[in-house]
């Protein structure tokens, strides 16, 4: 029993530094490309494993303070589909992300404007877009017409659930918690409990 235990420590522990290391890397890594592609980034914020980035030439990013961006496998053992990835795709887009968030494997595109608050946990394989990437009319489409956008706006303390995606011109207001797979397409009040496809409010967030 106590042998099972120790090799058991020897896991956690080896599991723990190579989560170190992988950090220590991909932030330092990290810190110097976003200085080069002229991404802001915050004090104190920790990358475990390396988003995709694309900034569009003119375009804006700004991440804050104290952020931990997942995106490698082992990183979250939730299951991470992807690698984390923010990127403008216009050259008037902005995509703005405060303090204390924590992303994993998520997926930001804007390409008109994407703001995000404080302490805003999105959860793993998360889609948030302020467009539709393809016009909907079908000869635009294939003449390469670009989709209409509308702005996103997510306020403090939100928390989105596992493989949900946020649809363009979604207000979530603060407090609120997305249900696991959600789907959102319309405002969401603050402080509320919201869930499904497409995605509604069931209740409200007990506030302690
Ligand atoms: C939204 C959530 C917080 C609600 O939890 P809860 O308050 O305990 O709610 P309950 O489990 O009592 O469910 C309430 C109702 O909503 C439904 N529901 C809950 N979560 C749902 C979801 N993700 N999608 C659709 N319906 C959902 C339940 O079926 C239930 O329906 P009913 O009243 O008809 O029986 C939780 O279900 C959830 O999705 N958590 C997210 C977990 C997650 O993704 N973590 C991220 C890790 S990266």
């Amino acid at each position: 029993m106590k042998r099972k235990f120790t090799i058991g420590l020897c896991f956690h522990y080896s599991y723990h530094l190579r989560i170190l290391l992988i950090t220590f890397f991909s932030t330092t890594y990290c810190r110097v490309l976003f200085r080069l592609k002229g991404i802001a980034l915050g004090k104190r914020s920790r990358f475990i494993g390396v988003p995709i980035t694309y900034v569009y030439p003119g375009s804006k990013i700004v991440l804050g303070d104290n952020l931990e961006i997942r995106t490698a496998a082992i990183s979250n053992f939730i299951g991470l589909n992807r690698r984390s990835i923010i990127a403008t795709h216009d050259d008037t887009a902005q995509i703005i992300l405060g303090d204390h968030c924590g992303l994993s494997g998520v997926v930001i595109g804007a390409k008109q404007s994407i703001i995000i608050g404080n302490q805003v946990m999105i959860g793993a394989n998360v889609l948030i877009t302020d467009f539709d990437w393809h016009a909907l009319n079908p000869s635009e489409r294939s003449e390469g017409v670009s989709s209409q956008s509308k702005p996103v706006n997510i306020e403090d303390n939100v928390f989105i659930g596992y493989s949900s995606t946020i649809l363009k011109g979604v207000h979530i207001g603060k407090n609120v918690v997305i249900g696991a797979n959600s789907v959102v397409t319309k405002d969401i009040p603050a402080n509320s409990i919201a869930v499904g496809n497409p995605c509604k409010v069931i209740s409200k967030v007990l506030q302690c």
